[in-house]
């Protein structure tokens, strides 16, 4: 039986995720969202940003145990909008990140994570923003995003749940701006 924290983490794989995954990636997202906050906008959301010209299917991330598909986490691109004479920089949004409610409290969610900031890095990605939870994210590195000068579009973000990491030194640098997301998440934001 794999009902141990351990036992889970040892058999977990992360790896890309393939249009075979699409139902149940749906399903796990749906899952997760409708557990932590009773409604889920992120399923459709990630089958929209599918459809973007900038998705990266490399950075589309399934955790499975087994043949199941337990997690995913998508690594999207964004500008940073520089505030000044400065050309924009880019960046990676991490958003969604789910795991199925039963897997939940594994070490998952990390595997995702550190296994996409790896991947990231390797594709010569330079950051990663991510709005979320303060107490979290920091765990892998991230720090508020307002270190570099770097700001939501969006209003009423606590500034410690808005971060960012440098993927390489000074991947940040003169990034200063306004993190601009792509309008399908407008929706999903507005039902926050
Ligand atoms: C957030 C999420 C992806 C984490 O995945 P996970 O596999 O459970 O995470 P891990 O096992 O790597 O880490 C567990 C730790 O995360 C933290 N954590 C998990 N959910 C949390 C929450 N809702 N609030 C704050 N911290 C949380 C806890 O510190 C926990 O540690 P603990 O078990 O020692 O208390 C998962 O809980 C989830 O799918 N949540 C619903 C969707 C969501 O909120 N996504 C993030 C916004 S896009």
């Amino acid at each position: 039986m794999l009902n141990n924290k351990e036992d889970i983490y040892l058999i977990i794989k992360v790896r890309k995720e393939t249009r075979d995954d699409y139902p149940d990636v749906k399903r796990v997202v749906k899952a997760a969202f409708e557990k932590e906050f009773g409604k889920d906008k992120e399923s459709t959301l990630i089958e929209r940003l599918r459809q973007n010209a900038v998705f990266i299917p490399d950075l589309s991330l399934v955790a499975v145990v087994g043949d199941s598909v337990v997690g995913h986490a998508l690594f999207f691109p964004v500008v940073i909008r520089s505030d000044c004479e400065r050309p924009d920089a880019l960046s990676l949004s991490l958003a969604p990140i789910a795991v199925a409610p039963d897997f939940q409290r594994k070490g998952i969610g990390k595997r995702l994570i550190e296994e996409g900031l790896s991947i990231a890095a390797t594709l010569g990605h330079k950051s990663v923003i991510v709005f979320g939870h303060p107490s979290y994210y920091p765990r892998f590195g991230f720090k508020p995003a307002g270190n570099w000068h770097v700001k939501p579009s969006f209003s009423g973000v606590p500034d410690n749940a808005f971060m960012a990491i440098e993927l390489l030194a000074g991947g940040l640098t003169d990034s200063s701006g306004t993190v601009q997301l792509p309008e399908e998440f407008n929706e999903a934001i507005e039902a926050m």
